[in-house]
């Protein structure tokens, strides 16, 4: 069984679906850390309810980025950690942990990349008046969202949608997304081979 490790800031939605799947074994891996850098961040709960271990920081207590994801770092390897999933993890990941990662780091972002990069994603297609927005699943690189697509999947802009239903059925779409395609990179061993 591979080790996972979950990065996140926030609520936490995605580790929720992420940790459930893997405890009823529809994805082959084990969610074996969480590394979160907001210590008040709803995630740790939902962790803790889960028996996940907890790495929690608060970066200006290091030097810099470097300082942290040294750390961190340090962490993944004692985890035997071969893949790690952002999500919604709102810092910008490193050349330590990139260089020590290479294609193992994915993300998901609520939007048709390269639509929509970078915060409030979902708020910002629903006022551009666009008919239709998604969910991409990427390998993570030195850029903001930027990194090669490995899955998409199309959300509808229904004329009857407020901000606030569009992202529950983002939110519902990038679940089903993010848990079908970390169990296709696990099982096809393709996480590592993306060139
Ligand atoms: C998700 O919309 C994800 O795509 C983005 O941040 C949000 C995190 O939501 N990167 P949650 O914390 O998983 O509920």
């Amino acid at each position: 069984m591979k080790n996972i490790a979950i990065f996140a800031s926030g609520s936490g939605s995605n580790f929720e679906a992420i940790v459930n799947a893997a405890e009823k074994g529809e994805i082959p891996a084990k969610i074996s850390l969480l590394v979160c850098d907001r210590p008040e961040a709803y995630v740790i709960i939902r962790a803790r309810t889960h028996g996940v271990p907890v790495f929690a920081f608060s970066p200006k207590d290091y030097a810099g980025k470097e300082a942290y994801e040294a750390e961190i770092l340090e962490r993944l390897r004692a985890s035997d950690i071969h893949l790690i999933a952002l999500a919604g993890y709102m810092r910008m990941v490193g050349e330590t942990l990139l260089e020590a990662y290479p294609n193992r780091i994915v993300n998901i972002h609520p939007s048709l990349l390269p639509a929509f990069p970078g915060k409030d994603a979902i708020a910002r297609a629903y006022q551009s008046g666009a008919k239709q927005t998604g969910v991409t699943v990427h390998y993570v690189d030195a850029g903001m969202d930027t990194g090669p697509v490995i899955a998409q999947r199309d959300v509808k802009v229904l004329e009857e949608d407020t901000e606030e239903s569009l992202e529950e059925r983002i939110h519902q779409t990038e679940h089903l997304l993010y848990i079908q395609t970390l169990k296709s990179l696990l099982e096809q061993g393709e996480e590592s081979s993306q060139s």
